[in-house]
């Protein structure tokens, strides 16, 4: 799978070490950054991966800020994306297989690295179960539709 990670400087620690197990795993993964401890602003690396995701010139995105909010904030604008905060290994399962999930958002300062790379795993290996989830995602890209037309008509 192609993976696009991202953190601001709160995600910085876990983001190395679930990289460490995208490798372990054999996923082809592109670090957007960010590369220092210097305090920087989540929604510019949120940005990067989400537009990688929505584009899609990845397969799948992983963004990781101090709460894991202001990261699913901005993941949440984008077209496509369906981004999942999440700090349990059932709800990341969850969200692959009920609402096909293709951003995982962690909370850097709110869980273990343990966990987070639990969670990482879990999200990577559990498929969409489709079927009556499927009419439910539709009617999530005829929101996006109708948001976005509605944006347009007022001149934003
Ligand atoms: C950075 O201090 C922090 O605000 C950021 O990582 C994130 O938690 C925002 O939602």
């Amino acid at each position: 799978m192609r993976i696009a990670i991202g953190s601001d400087h709160a995600g910085l620690e876990m983001k190395n070490e679930v990289t460490a197990v995208l490798k372990d795993m054999g996923h082809e993964y592109k670090d957007l950054g960010t590369d220092s401890a210097q305090s920087v602003d989540y929604p510019d690396f949120g940005e990067k991966v989400s537009a990688a995701v929505s584009e899609g010139r990845v397969d799948r995105g992983i963004l990781i800020c101090g709460t894991g909010i202001g990261m699913s904030i901005v993941a949440n604008k984008f077209r496509h994306i369906r981004a999942a905060l999440c700090g349990d290994i059932f709800s990341a399962k969850m969200s692959r297989l009920h609402n096909d999930s293709n951003i995982l958002i962690l909370g850097g300062r709110v869980i273990g690295k343990d966990l987070a790379k639990e969670i990482v795993k879990t999200w990577l290996i559990t498929p969409f179960e489709g079927g009556r989830h499927e009419k439910r995602l539709k009617k999530i890209e005829l929101i996006e539709e109708k948001t976005i037309m509605k944006g347009d008509s007022q001149g934003k």
